[in-house]
């Protein structure tokens, strides 16, 4: 069963109006996004900067509503359970947020920040809290617990910091974990490692997790399937077997053209990305990627293209008629 269904979903950031006060625009930050996620997998969602990676992110876990769709986990709708039931839904899904910086009030303690979801939404009592953030920063080899617990943020470093903030989107024993590039703040000596921990804690808790990432070595080690995300849409769904060798989009071929490049296994020929990505208040007609696809012709101008779907497989690409 799906533990993740998203439908169709949309959300639009308006654009205040110019000096001359022209009519009101609309950043398209996700626009028509549908895909889904298996218990207990690991799915991660690629795509360049500003392409609404973390608007998804926020808007599975609750931070921002949809304007439109449907996202449902373990069959019930997002939005439904949140305004019914906020304690339940911190219960179902946690985030584990993009700043390691950002998310610390500097002036509470590790202890603090992590006690306090189990008292608000876990229905525990001050002292069990404690225990149990002192069993949390264990399972995230934050030991000696009693020492981390005492700390302010500004003393841990920042893997150490991204290791509490797992914990604390542990705490709660959600169904659900989205990381939203957890590892992108991080020298490459602590990526590794904290890799490595996000590997055990799924393998051990069995836990199902949406992982975001610019760095496709990471979904490529991590995940089962990946989406690609261009402006606001999923361009392709696949294997994350297949990112390297199998892509159908022109999109994610030209991801992983520049990736191998700069990583010294580029096999073929570079494929160049022409241009900048458009910006996603007035996305290019007809498909978004074709004022810098080499492939585009005139349907790819006029035409959006409709996603194809195939055993979980997808790709919305004029270049092929079936899957
Ligand atoms: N609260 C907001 N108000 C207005 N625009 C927003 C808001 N949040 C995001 N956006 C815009 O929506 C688009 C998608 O942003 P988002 O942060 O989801 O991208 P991203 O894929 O996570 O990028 P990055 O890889 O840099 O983290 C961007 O154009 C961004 O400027
Ligand atoms: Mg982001």
């Amino acid at each position: 069963m799906s533990l993740l269904k998203v439908e169709d979903v949309f959300k639009l950031f308006p654009v205040r109006p110019d000096i001359f006060g022209r009519a009101k625009k609309f950043v398209h930050a996700v626009d028509g996004v549908s895909f889904s996620v298996e218990e207990g997998e690991i799915f991660g969602v690629i795509g360049e900067s500003g392409c609404g990676k973390t608007t998804l992110a926020r808007l599975i876990v609750g931070l921002i509503d949809y304007d439109r769709g449907s996202i449902k986990i373990k069959g019930e709708e997002v939005s439904e359970v949140k305004r019914l039931d906020v304690e339940r839904f911190r219960r179902t899904v946690q985030m584990v947020p993009q700043d390691p910086v950002m998310a610390f009030n500097p002036r509470k303690t590790i202890k603090h920040f992590l006690t306090r979801p189990l008292l608000l939404h876990g229905g525990l009592g001050r002292e069990e809290a404690v225990s149990r953030a002192h069993q949390l920063l264990e399972e995230v080899s934050l030991t000696p617990a009693d020492f981390f617990l005492d700390r302010y943020p500004h003393e841990l470093s920042v893997g150490q910091r991204q290791r509490v903030l797992i914990a604390r989107a542990l705490s709660l024993n959600p169904d659900l974990l989205v990381a939203d590039e957890p590892v992108s703040y991080l020298d490459v000596s602590v990526r590794g490692q904290i890799i490595n921990l996000l590997k055990e804690v799924h393998k051990k808790r069995r836990i199902t997790v949406l992982l975001i990432s610019h760095d496709l070595s990471v979904v490529y080690h991590l995940c089962s399937r990946i989406a690609v995300m261009y402006l606001g849409k999923v361009v392709e769904i696949l294997d994350a077997r297949d990112l390297f060798s199998k892509s159908l989009h022109p999109y994610t071929q030209a991801l992983v053209s520049s990736f191998s490049v700069g990583f010294g296994i580029s096999r073929g020929e570079r494929i160049v990305l022409k241009g900048e990505v458009p910006s996603p208040i007035e996305p290019p007609s007809g498909c978004r990627f074709h004022p810098r696809c080499s492939f585009a012709t005139d349907v790819c101008r006029k035409l959006e293209p409709k996603p194809l779907f195939s055993d979980g497989r997808l790709v919305a690409c004029h270049l092929y008629d079936r899957l």
